[in-house]
């Protein structure tokens, strides 16, 4: 049996791993402490599950106190990298959630604490065990692209998915990096977990054209917005139970509103992303990201000496009712081949479920190297970092200007 704490009691915290520790795998692990700035909230949290979990504000006190074996770390994400610091220097194994931090500084000091400590930072890329991901990853394993020579991915979030980026401290660039690392951490590691190959140089252009910048007559927030019955963008969520016992009933302890408006001047974040990636073993990628789409999804294309492989999925609108994936190989002898993939049930394709059973459980084989550690963290970070600091001075980034090599090395 392990002990673990939880560091950050929001939707993510509570959903993805007190509830899973509590309701599902309190066999093997049991949650010691639940920790956030907000006390009402990680008290919301601890009353929703069994156990009499105690909540603290104190991230010393209930190390102390608790003595854990590992600590979970699911802040707001500009705090992930104090909290993995602190923790790795009490001789205390880190799972932190993506993204492992966000800017370079961060991520040295990271890198440093792991190394000085011995102790280890997984971090949860959910996304290397969805299905349809796995099934890219035995395919590329295979050999059916040959050397990896291009790769042409966009991601398109939709305008309910994209536009809650936009209501809460996601919509601040210092504190998460903007959607390039937040949310693009997750594609940069499908990508470079793909194609094994390392990132090196990035050049990028962002724009925010959609929301912010007071494009439309607003309030402050939906929840007392004169107009909340007849916006597109107005927050659906307001009378769901648990999001009024995490936010709205929590706010007078921190002032977190869940439903900011979507069009405010204090938005400094991209909703429209374009970069030419160059990786270190000659692979060269076009990635863009949107937060506007009318449908969610991504499509990959993945060209090699061999030939190419194209995927796509997609999560609202009309193609989202296909209930199979299909995943198409070309040759260059004209032959193709055509995978089809039934969808799978569960949050994150059935990937978030999968990934817990590997973090308290340990009892999956990891033939494809899904476990990430923070190589893969900094490398998936990085290429956003990189396309940030492109934007601003409109220049190549490479990654060396951000970190020194050695450091990522085993
Ligand atoms: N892998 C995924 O698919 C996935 C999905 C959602 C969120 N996440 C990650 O989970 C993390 C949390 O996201 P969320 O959606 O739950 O956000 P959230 O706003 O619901 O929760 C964040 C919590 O952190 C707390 N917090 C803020 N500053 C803190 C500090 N200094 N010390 C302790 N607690 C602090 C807040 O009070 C809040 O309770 C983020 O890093 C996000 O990237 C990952």
């Amino acid at each position: 049996m392990k002990n673990y704490v939880l560091i950050g009691a929001g939707n993510r915290g509570y959903w993805m791993y007190a509830d899973a520790i509590a309701n599902r795998y309190g066999d093997v692990a049991r949650l010691a402490g639940l920790m956030d700035v907000n006390e009402k909230r990680a008290r919301f949290v601890s009353s929703q599950l069994p156990g009499n979990i105690p909540v603290y504000t104190d991230y010393d006190r209930m190390m102390d106190e608790t003595r854990p074996d590992c600590a979970i770390i699911t802040t707001v994400d500009r705090f992930h990298s104090e909290y993995i610091v602190k923790t790795l220097d009490r001789g205390v194994d880190v799972i932190s959630e993506k993204p492992l931090t966000n800017d370079a500084v961060q991520l040295r000091a990271i890198l440093e604490a792991e190394r000085r400590s011995g102790k280890k930072v997984t971090v949860t890329f959910n996304c290397r065990y969805m299905p349809l991901i796995c099934r890219l990853k035995e395919l590329m394993n295979s050999g059916v692209v040959g050397e990896v020579l291009n790769v042409h991915f966009e991601w398109m979030l939709d305008t309910v998915h994209g536009a809650d980026y936009f209501r809460r401290w996601h919509r601040r660039q210092e504190n998460c990096g903007g959607l390039l690392v937040h949310k693009s951490t997750h594609h940069f590691d499908i990508v470079n977990w793909l194609i094994g190959q390392d990132p090196a140089e990035v050049f990028a252009n962002g724009a925010l054209r959609f929301y912010g910048a007071d494009r439309r007559p607003h309030g402050e927030r939906c929840s007392t917005c004169p107009r909340k019955n007849t916006c597109e963008f107005a927050y659906p969520e307001e009378n769901v139970p648990w999001v009024r016992g995490m936010y709205f009933d929590c706010e007078d302890a921190d002032g977190y509103y869940r439903d900011r408006c979507v069009f405010d001047s204090e938005i400094d974040i991209y909703d429209t992303m374009s970069l030419a990636v160059r990786y270190k073993q000659g692979a060269l990628m076009t990635y863009s990201l949107i937060a506007h789409s009318p449908y969610e999804g991504w499509r990959l294309c993945i060209s090699g000496t061999k030939g190419r492989l194209e995927a796509c999925e997609f999560d609202t609108g009309v193609q989202a009712a296909d209930p199979c994936f299909h995943i198409k190989v070309f040759d260059r002898l004209g032959g193709a081949m055509t995978y089809d993939l039934r969808k799978a049930e569960g949050s994150h394709g059935g990937g978030d479920e999968r990934l817990l059973r590997m973090l308290f459980r340990g009892d999956l084989p990891d033939p494809l190297g899904q476990f990430a550690g923070t190589r893969a963290g900094a490398m998936s970070i990085l290429i956003g970092i990189a396309a940030n600091t492109s934007i601003r001075e409109h220049r190549p980034v490479t990654l060396d200007e951000l970190i020194d090599p050695n450091m990522l090395e085993s």
